[in-house]
């Protein structure tokens, strides 16, 4: 098992581009599923979970090429919809591929995503949704079977703004007959990117961005060429990296709209932002402020992929901070590795009582999950000593080598790979 190894206490300076969002990519290219020909799209992620995804396309017959940042692919080859087992279990986003294989072939097969390390993660809201439009649901152990011979628009009520069930339905009704409202939709950015992508595909999907999202379906969509957003939460990330180690860093390809609620915390932290159209910078030469009262809860709210990373800025700041959790029930996995480094938290239900210490001292950590992982490389980046952070293969689904852009900006950090046995 690969491991990131920090020495601590360097302030990170000078620029770093941030790459494209992995929550904007999936998606797409489950869409690009519904209009057969070859999609270009660019500002792609190298990440672990577009190659799981790219995997899961190639199964079902389509032909993708990965360049720098770029990916191709042909979509008219694609026979099958049925999502393999195997690759299913790697990756919950592949549920995304359950509306645009409905649409091109009136049938998908998935297996039940299972809980995760950050909560229970159902499917519910995705299924009566696409069961809204027409869809036929057999379920029978872990296999999910949909069929339907012909989606048809209608009015959707989302009991809960879900990213990805929004995301699910909007495309299956982009290519159903007549029209589709779903209401208390999730106004997320990368729900924006997939509306912008399928409209220059040729859907007729406005409100993207506001909680009711009305699509007219079309008859066919035709292939393009289209630029992903970037990462805001990898921008969140390098921010607070910025801010955990006094230092001073510039940020290229953000989108500040996308992170207002963030720059709002840091600002109130006593972190200096300032920007310039897509340009970013970070600075903070004091010791952070504790801030009252955090809230995670959907956009345009402080996110909750951000709530770990944040919660290492408190841990170090003047005062007693506190996080609620209201996205996901079991997102505090961090909280035991932030206590082994010395920070004081204490958690209750869906709280977290941050009480700020003066240090963070190494130690051997682990990541439980994507952003858990992240929090921790922060909290060793920050920290006096020598942190070692194990499990790093959850980090790399959603950070393009996160040792070499940290080394860029100056830090002490390597990757450790085992040896490999003879
Ligand atoms: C997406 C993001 C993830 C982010 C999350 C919330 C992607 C690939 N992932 O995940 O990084 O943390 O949004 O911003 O875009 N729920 C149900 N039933 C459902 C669907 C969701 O009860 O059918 C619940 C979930 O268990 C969770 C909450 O709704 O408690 C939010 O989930 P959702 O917004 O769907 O997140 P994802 O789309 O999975």
């Amino acid at each position: 098992m690969e491991k990131l190894v920090i020495e601590g206490g360097k302030p990170l300076s000078g620029t770093i581009k941030i790459h494209g969002a992995k929550n904007a990519a999936l998606p797409i290219l489950a869409a690009s599923m519904m209009a057969p020909g070859t999609v270009t799209l660019v500002n792609v992620p190298d990440l672990s979970d577009i190659h799981v995804m790219l995997d899961i396309l190639r199964a079902l017959g389509c032909q993708a090429e990965q360049g720098t940042d770029t990916v191709r692919l042909n979509t008219s080859t694609a026979h099958s919809s049925h999502i393999p087992e195997s690759l299913m279990s790697q990756m919950r986003s592949s549920i995304f591929l359950m509306g645009p294989l409905l649409a091109r072939f009136g049938r998908v097969q998935v297996y039940q995503p299972g809980g995760c390390a950050i909560g229970e993660r159902k499917i519910d809201l995705h299924l009566k949704g696409l069961q809204a439009l027409g869809a036929e649901i057999e379920e029978s152990g872990n296999t999910i079977v949909c069929t339907t011979n012909g989606l048809k628009g209608t009015e959707i009520v989302l009991d809960y703004p879900s990213v990805g069930a929004t995301e699910n339905i909007m495309m299956a009704a982009c290519m159903a007959e007549g029209m589709t409202t779903i209401s208390n939709a999730a106004r997320e950015p990368e729900i924006q990117d997939l509306q912008n992508f399928l409209n220059v595909m040729g859907a007729e999907i406005i409100g993207a961005g506001t909680d009711t999202i009305t699509i007219k379906g079309v008859t066919s969509l035709t292939p393009c060429v289209y630029r992903v957003i970037p990462d805001r939460i990898v921008a969140g990330t390098f921010m607070v990296a910025a801010a955990v180690t006094k230092g001073n860093v510039t940020l290229e390809n953000v989108n500040p709209s996308h992170l207002t609620s963030v720059i709002h915390v840091l600002k109130r932290a006593g972190v200096q932002i300032t920007i310039d159209g897509d340009i970013m910078n970070v600075s903070c030469l004091t010791r952070p402020r504790a801030v009252e009262r955090i809230v995670t809860s959907p956009h345009p709210s402080f996110p909750t992929d951000l709530q770990s990373q944040i919660m290492v800025l408190l841990s170090l700041a003047d005062g007693v901070s506190i996080v609620k959790e209201t996205v996901f029930e079991g997102r505090f996995k961090h909280v035991d590795e932030l206590s082994r480094m010395g920070a004081d938290i204490r958690t209750d239900m869906n709280s977290a009582f941050i009480k700020g210490v003066h240090r963070l001292y190494g130690a051997t950590v682990e990541a439980t999950d994507l952003r858990a992982g992240a929090a921790l490389v922060l909290a060793g980046l920050a920290a006096h000593g020598t942190t070692v952070v194990e499990q790093i293969h959850h980090i790399d689904r959603g950070y393009e080598r996160i040792e070499k852009m940290l080394t860029h900006l100056g830090a002490q950090i390597h990757r450790f790979s085992p040896v490999p046995t003879e």
